[in-house]
């Protein structure tokens, strides 16, 4: 069984690229469109897959022609898709982004089949969850199943990653079984009522969620400055690398890919943060979701210069 079970949403992802993004009432024609797969969840389970983990992915997709060809695409890249149900009736997921020129984004998301990620789709997946070192999961999906199955993860000793995007309030019920967080800025401040500024900021918002929820590990994603990553309370901020962004879109999965397979091999704390933050950097430079996560030589020539 693999070592990392990621649960979460798959989606087609429809992308233009566009000068700047319409404003109310603006029609715009796009520089650039592509249909290429994503979903937070699936964007972080492919990052792994291709940066070495061995992962199998918890997920729903339509019984549509899009959603069989993504799956198919996700076996190519090793990944145990035998955990990913195919639900009669519904759609796969679709998200429709605008990336302008600043390679910043603007999503809107049809859940379609990812909403059908219930208890019993997790429960057929209880031992996968249980055999699992890490459970990585994220917001895409209903969050009562997240609960479930970080329940059964703790049970077993399967240590749990939290991803709370896209942000959205938690209950406790959730929080205090994860084990590492990886919040953005805004993602920080939903959960803390902190609004991350400075590093300071973060500072007090990852002790809030060692003390409050008893997470062990928190890492806050501060885009070109880096990560505040805090162990029990011991802080420190890890620079990233400096790159020409062409689309943001997936950075932060597949950071959260690449850490978690850093950790996976034993590597330090450090070193898993560099190794996910050489591998989202890479990202940023090429287009779309999952057909922007670099290979593991790719990253590994980044940050070992
Ligand atoms: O994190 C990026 C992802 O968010 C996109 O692939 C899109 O599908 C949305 O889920």
């Amino acid at each position: 069984m693999a070592k990392l079970t990621v649960l979460g949403s798959i989606n087609v992802d429809h992308l233009m690229q566009v000068t700047y993004a319409p404003k109310a009432g603006e029609t715009l024609t796009a520089n650039n469109y592509q249909v290429v797969a994503g979903g937070k969840g699936a964007n972080q389970a492919v990052a792994a897959a291709k940066l070495g983990a061995d992962v199998a992915m918890i997920g729903c997709v339509g019984s549509d022609a899009i959603g069989a060809q993504m799956v198919a695409e996700f076996a190519e890249t090793g990944m145990d898709t035998a955990g990913i149900s195919a639900v009669a009736g519904e759609s796969t997921g679709l998200a429709m982004i605008y990336v302008e020129q600043s390679g910043e984004n603007r999503i809107g998301i049809w859940p379609g089949a990812n909403a059908a990620l219930n208890n019993e789709v997790v429960d057929a997946q209880r031992g996968q969850i249980e055999a699992s070192e890490l459970l990585l999961m994220q917001l895409e999906t209903p969050v009562e199943s997240l609960v479930y199955a970080a329940e059964i993860a703790k049970a077993a000793g399967t240590k749990v990653v939290l991803n709370p995007a896209p942000a959205k309030a938690l209950p406790e019920a959730l929080l205090r079984n994860v084990d590492i967080i990886t919040p953005n800025e805004t993602e920080a401040q939903l959960l803390t009522g902190i609004a991350i500024d400075t590093l300071e900021d973060a500072e007090r918002a990852a002790n809030q969620l060692h003390q409050q929820f008893g997470i062990e590990l928190v890492l806050i994603t501060l885009g070109k400055r880096g990560v505040w990553l805090s162990q029990s309370g011991q802080g420190q901020r890890i620079e990233g690398f400096v790159v020409n962004a062409i689309d943001t879109t997936a950075a932060g999965d597949t950071f959260n890919g690449g850490f978690v397979t850093a950790m996976l091999e034993g590597k330090s704390l450090v070193e898993a943060v560099r190794f996910g933050q050489a591998a989202a950097a890479l990202s940023v430079t090429r287009l779309g979701a999952q057909s922007s996560i670099p290979t593991r030589a790719e990253a590994q020539a980044l940050l070992h210069g």
